[in-house]
C-alpha cells in the first residue's frame, strides 16, 4: 500500500491539521510505503513572503518529525525539489476540465479574500495537487474533511487520463480505470475529520478563515491551550453529549474522543458523572495537551538545527524523484511527449 499526503507550510499548524491529518500520516509509516511533501509550490498561489514561506517550510518539517514521522520509515520532502511535480500539472492541464475547477469550493472561498491578485494559480492549485499525488501512483491519500473535493477531481483527472491515454498494448487501460496513473482513494478519519473553531463551532478550525483564541496551534504553550478551552463556545442546556443542534459540545467531544483514541460514545460514557460543560472543557484541554506538550518539546529541539532539516528534506526529495521519474517517463510515453522512451 502507497500511502500519499501534502500539507501546506502556510501558517502555523493547528489541532485541526493534526488530528484531522498529521495522526494519520504517523500511523501510515505502519501500514505501507509512506510518502509526505510539504508543498511550498502550492503556498505560493495566496499573497506571501519569500523568506517567511522558507521559514515555514522548516517549521512544518521540524513540526512533523517531533510528532512522529520518521525519515527511516517514511519519505518526506519539500514539493518545490521536486521538479516532476509541476511538469505533471502541466501535462494533467489537458485532461483538467475548467469548468471543474471553477467550481472549487476552495477556490471560490480563496479567490473572495484576496485582496490584490487573484493568480491563475489559486485556480490550478487543484491540478498541483492531482500531480503530487499521481506522481506516485499513491493508492491512498489521508486527509481532513475539507480536502474531499480536491479529491474528487484528483480521482476524475487520473480516470480521465487513462481512458484518454491508454497505455499501447495494454487492455487493461482502455476501460479508463486501470492505466498509466493510480486512482486514489482518500482517508478521512471518522472522527476529527473538521475540527471547529473553539469560538465559531459553526467554522471548521483553520488558519486562515478561523478566530485566534478558537484557534488550537500545536506549539501553544499549555497554559494558552488550556484558557482556549476554558473560554470555549459552547451550547445551551448542559447534555454532554453530540447532537446537530450543539456543534460547541460536540466539537469537543470530538477532540477528545480522536486525541484519546477512543469512540465518542465512550467519551459521552466517561462524561456521565461531569457536572456541566465546564468540566467536559477541563477534561478536553487536559487531554490535548497531553497530547500537543511532547510535540512542542521535540519541536524546540529539532527547529535549532536548521541544517540537519535541511538535509532530511534533501534526503526525502532525493527518494522521491526516483519514483516520481519513473511516472513522469510513463506518462510522457502515453502522451507522445518528447522522443520514444528507451527501453
Ligand atoms: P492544509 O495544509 O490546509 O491542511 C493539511 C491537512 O490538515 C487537514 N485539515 C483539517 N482536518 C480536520 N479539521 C480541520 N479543521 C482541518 N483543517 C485542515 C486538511 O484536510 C489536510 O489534510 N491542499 C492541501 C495540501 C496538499 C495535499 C496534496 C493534500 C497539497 N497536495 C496532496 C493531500 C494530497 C492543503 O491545503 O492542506
Amino acid at each position: 500500500m502507497r500511502i500519499f499526503s501534502g500539507i501546506q507550510p502556510t501558517g502555523r499548524k493547528h489541532l485541526g491539521n493534526y488530528l484531522g491529518a498529521i495522526v494519520q500520516y504517523v500511523e501510515g509509516q505502519d501500514r505501507g510505503e509512506a510518502i509526505y511533501c510539504i508543498v511550498d509550490l502550492h503556498a505560493t498561489t495566496v499573497a506571501y513572503e519569500p523568506v517567511r514561506l522558507r521559514q515555514r517550510t522548516l517549521d512544518t518539517a521540524a513540526i512533523l518529525l517531533a510528532a512522529g514521522l520518521d525519515p527511516a520509515r517514511c519519505i518526506l520532502f519539500r514539493q518545490g525539489d521536486v521538479h516532476e511535480h509541476t511538469e505533471l500539472c502541466w501535462l494533467l492541464c489537458s485532461v483538467t476540465a475548467l469548468g471543474e475547477l471553477n467550481r472549487m469550493h476552495q477556490f471560490r472561498d480563496k479567490s473572495a479574500v484576496q485582496r490584490e491578485l487573484v493568480s491563475a494559480g489559486l485556480l490550478f492549485y487543484p491540478v498541483l495537487q492531482a500531480a503530487d499525488v499521481l506522481a506516485y501512483r499513491a493508492e491512498e491519500v489521508p486527509v481532513g474533511e475539507d480536502q474531499r473535493e480536491h479529491l474528487e477531481l484528483m480521482r476524475d483527472v487520473a480516470t480521465r487520463f487513462n481512458a484518454r491515454f491508454p497505455t499501447p498494448g495494454s487492455p487493461r487501460s482502455a476501460t479508463g480505470g486501470e492505466g498509466t496513473l493510480v486512482v486514489p482513494e482518500h482517508r478521512i478519519p471518522t472522527v476529527a475529520a473538521r475540527v471547529r473553531d473553539l469560538q465559531e463551532p459553526e467554522r471548521k478550525m483553520s488558519t486562515t478563515g478561523g478566530s485566534e483564541q478558537g484557534t488550537v496551534y500545536v506549539l501553544d504553550e499549555p497554559d494558552a491551550i488550556v484558557k482556549k478551552f476554558k473560554r470555549a463556545v459552547t451550547d445551551s442546556g448542559n447534555e454532554l453529549h453530540r447532537a446537530p443542534d450543539k456543534p460547541g459540545v460536540s466539537n469537543l467531544i470530538e477532540i477528545m474522543a480522536a486525541v484519546r483514541g477512543m469512540t465518542p460514545e465512550q467519551v459521552e460514557a466517561d462524561l456521565a458523572g461531569a457536572r456541566g460543560y465546564g468540566d467536559l472543557k477541563v477534561a478536553a484541554a487536559e487531554a490535548v495537551v497531553e497530547a500537543l506538550a511532547p510535540v512542542r518539546e521535540r519541536y524546540l529541539e529539532l527547529r535549532g538545527d536548521e541544517a540537519a532539516l535541511e538535509q532530511a528534506l534533501a534526503a526525502g526529495a532525493e527518494k522521491a524523484r526516483v519514483i516520481a521519474r519513473e511516472t513522469l517517463a510513463d506518462v510522457r510515453e502515453a502522451m507522445g511527449v518528447g522522443p520514444p522512451r528507451a527501453r
